[in-house]
């Protein structure tokens, strides 16, 4: 029997982001205001297993999966978990989500073992505050990174800044000259709140629509949609190589094109990147034998994706259970 990853919108779902460790060795404020604590007790999804889980997705039509975390790059086999993903039949775009530590180093590495788009989180460009908002001070040489995966067979580069309030939001114009000639797309991401960064969301959150206010006064166009397109509105100028891109996951309408799910480091499927609850699928990840059945539960599972993420349920300032969104 053919199996198919389709919800009750009628979305489909050729995209995964799969987070294969919670370890980071970041300590970004809005992430983990409390610091990262160890749970020295979890196992991360071995190697025999993400290949078991990617090929069930990619029997299901997925073609594009991308690894976060935590840091993916911790994880001592990543150009290991790169190089199985790639032997996969359907896969067609292996992509990561980095804080960028080890990329000058890593980068020629993982676009040998295939990797095809790369997403960066810089938060600043002034080298003090990104000391001060991420615990390092990198900034130099993950920008470094940043331009020899620019001239890599990387496909696409993102960079990514969480917005934050009277931290980055009065500093657009700096970002503004890093796309004048490279073809980056940079984009600012709403703060959201989680369980943990209740207070850090009251002081730091500001409307994507500061940015978007920025962009429109400065000659910046939103660009049309193309189909099958992320949650960042992207926006182009005629004098600029790279684009601006704008997540907002307040806005009303965030959800109606979702096309991704989300496997969590130990196994567990979320139906939502917002989805507090998942379902374990990893006893179902043990053998190749059991292909047919996790097709089958992942289908079923999906029957229950709602039309939209909980962050709309009449509370957006209200108390999200969320733990992080990072991954
Ligand atoms: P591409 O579109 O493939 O470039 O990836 P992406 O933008 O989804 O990936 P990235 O890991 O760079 O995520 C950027 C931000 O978008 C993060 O803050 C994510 O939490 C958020 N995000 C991405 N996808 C979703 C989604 O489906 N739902 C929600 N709520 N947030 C998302
Ligand atoms: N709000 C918005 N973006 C966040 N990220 C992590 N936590 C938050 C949050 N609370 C971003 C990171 C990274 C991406 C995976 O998610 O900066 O770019
Ligand atoms: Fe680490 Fe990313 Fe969280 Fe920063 S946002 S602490 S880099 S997982």
């Amino acid at each position: 029997m053919s199996y198919q990853l389709i919800d009750p919108q009628g979305r489909q779902f050729p995209y995964l982001r799969l987070s294969v460790t919670d370890v980071c060795n970041f300590s970004c404020d809005y992430c983990l205001p409390d610091g990262y604590q160890c749970d020295s007790k979890k196992h991360f999804l071995t190697l025999p297993e993400i290949k078991n889980l990617v090929s069930a997705f990619a029997e299901l039509g997925t073609w594009k999966i991308r690894l976060t975390g935590g840091e993916p790059s911790v994880r001592k086999d990543f150009d290991e978990i790169i190089k199985t993903i790639k032997a996969i039949s359907g896969i067609k775009q292996i992509a990561m989500t980095t804080n960028g530590y080890k990329l000058k180093e890593r980068i020629q590495n993982w676009a040998s073992a295939g990797l095809t788009h790369l997403n960066v989180s810089v938060d600043s460009l002034d080298p003090k505050l990104f000391h001060s908002l991420t615990g390092h001070n990198r900034l130099k040489e993950i920008l470094a990174g940043v331009d020899i995966a620019l001239n890599s067979s990387i496909k696409r580069v993102k960079l990514n800044a969480v917005l934050l309030k009277n931290v980055n939001s009065h500093q657009l114009g700096e970002y503004t000259s890093l796309l004048k000639k490279s073809k980056l797309s940079m984009r600012f991401i709403e703060l959201m709140q989680t369980g943990d960064n209740h207070d850090y969301f009251n002081r730091y959150h500001v409307s994507a629509q500061v940015l978007k206010n920025y962009l429109f006064a400065n000659g910046w166009t939103e660009k049309l949609r193309e189909p099958g397109a992320g949650p960042a509105i992207e926006y182009v100028h005629p004098d600029y190589q790279g684009t601006f891109g704008v997540i907002a996951p307040y806005s009303k309408d965030f959800c109606n094109t979702c096309n991704r799910l989300r496997v969590s480091s130990v196994g567990d499927f979320h139906l939502c990147l917002f989805g507090e609850h998942g379902f374990s699928v990893r006893h179902l990840l043990q053998s190749e034998s059991q292909r047919e059945e996790l097709k089958q539960t992942l289908c079923r599972l999906l029957e229950n994706k709602r039309k939209q993420h909980f962050l709309h349920d009449n509370n957006p300032g209200g108390t999200p259970h969320l733990a992080s969104v990072g991954g």
